[in-house]
């Protein structure tokens, strides 16, 4: 059996910055709401012309210079993203193409705030099977081309920020125990509808109506305190689920990375587990919530800035809609 190992991160956001003062002159909001409740700041979002095809390009060319490979070394590409360009084919076989890789197999998957976990997880068991060497695992958002901005919609639209980002997963052939430890993978779809997107739905005839449009149920809803309060219950199972597996303790780990839904659960989670939040890296404040790239980014980000030395232990956990809920822990 083979050990997966992250050999490079990459990341890109657009360059729009759109601040909590450009919200409150489009709907009923402001600047201290968004930062007391989430701890957003500012967050990003795609100009005409771009979307996750390019931006998900930009990011694996950052994570593959790191790696120090070429395109051609990708064996497998696995995509994370709840808002694809289109809706088939699938948002990778685009990246495959920009990429001029031909051939090479890619699969796209949903997951939303845990995707990027599902496709590390995906991607580990490939390589541990051997099947595959170097596999791209990206995460991507666009949201900002689907938020309700009127005033009907703010307890969403002021979330969610627009990103890209990326690993390259790679056979790992050393005799030490580095790696992509364990991953962890959980959904329960009796809490589907606490957080999605109604239409347009194949279940309708026609998909989409006009009085959809005007009604906006093509815009995400969310049982916002419900998520609220079961991601508190299900971050500290699932960081407890991997510290388990591989018989570490908390104190033993040196980097958490939550996903980037709000600030305030993060503090909350780690109150509740006594994790010492300097632990934590968080980014939230300059991106909101970007779904299946905020861990890649987090930790892109986390790497850039010399919070990941080599043997560090480092522990991703998210939770999202579906519910899905999902945790990795990766010795570096
Ligand atoms: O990545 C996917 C996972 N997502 C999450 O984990 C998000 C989880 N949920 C949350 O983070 C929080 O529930 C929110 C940030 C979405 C909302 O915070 P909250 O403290 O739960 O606020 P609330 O929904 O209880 O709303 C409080 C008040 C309401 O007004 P009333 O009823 O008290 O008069 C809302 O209408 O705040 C109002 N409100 C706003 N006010 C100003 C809601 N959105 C806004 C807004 N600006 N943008």
């Amino acid at each position: 059996m083979f050990r997966s190992i992250i050999s490079g991160l990459g990341h890109y956001v657009p360059q729009k910055t759109v601040t909590n003062q450009d919200f409150e002159t489009w709907m009923d909001t402001s600047d201290a709401w968004i930062q007391q409740r989430t701890g957003i700041v500012t967050r990003h979002f795609v100009s005409p012309g771009e979307g996750n095809i390019e931006m998900s390009f930009y990011a694996t060319q950052m994570a593959l210079r790191e790696a120090n490979l070429k395109n051609t070394d990708i064996d497998f590409i696995v995509l994370a993203t709840l808002s694809p360009d289109y809706t088939f084919p699938g948002t990778a076989c685009f990246l495959q193409e920009k990429l001029e890789i031909p051939e090479t197999p890619v699969l796209d998957i949903r997951q939303q705030c845990t995707g990027f976990i599902y496709g590390l997880s995906i991607a580990d068991q490939y390589i541990r099977t051997g099947m595959f060497k170097t596999i791209l695992v990206v995460g991507t958002e666009v949201h900002s081309t689907g938020l309700d901005f009127t005033t009907r919609g703010r307890d969403v639209a002021v979330l969610f920020g627009d990103a890209a980002a990326c690993a390259i997963v790679q056979r790992f052939d050393g005799q030490e125990e580095r790696g992509i430890l364990s991953t962890h993978l959980f959904a329960d779809g009796r809490h589907a509808k606490d957080l999605w997107i109604e239409t347009p739905s194949c279940r309708e005839h026609p998909r989409m109506t006009q009085q959809m449009l005007e009604e906006g149920s093509w815009y995400p809803k969310m049982n916002g305190k419900k998520v609220f309060t079961m991601a508190l219950k299900k971050f500290p199972e699932v960081i407890q689920v991997a510290l388990k597996a591989n018989q570490v303790e908390l104190k033993d780990v040196h980097l958490f990375i939550f996903h980037q839904a709000n600030l305030r659960i993060v503090q909350a989670v780690c109150e509740s587990m006594a994790i010492p939040f300097e632990k934590t890296f968080n980014n939230i404040g300059k991106y909101g919530n970007t779904t299946a790239a905020s861990i890649p980014l987090a930790l892109s980000e986390a790497y850039q800035a010399g919070r990941i030395q080599k043997n560090d232990l480092v522990c991703l956990s998210a939770f999202g809609s579906g519910f899905t809920w999902a945790s990795a822990l990766i010795r570096w």
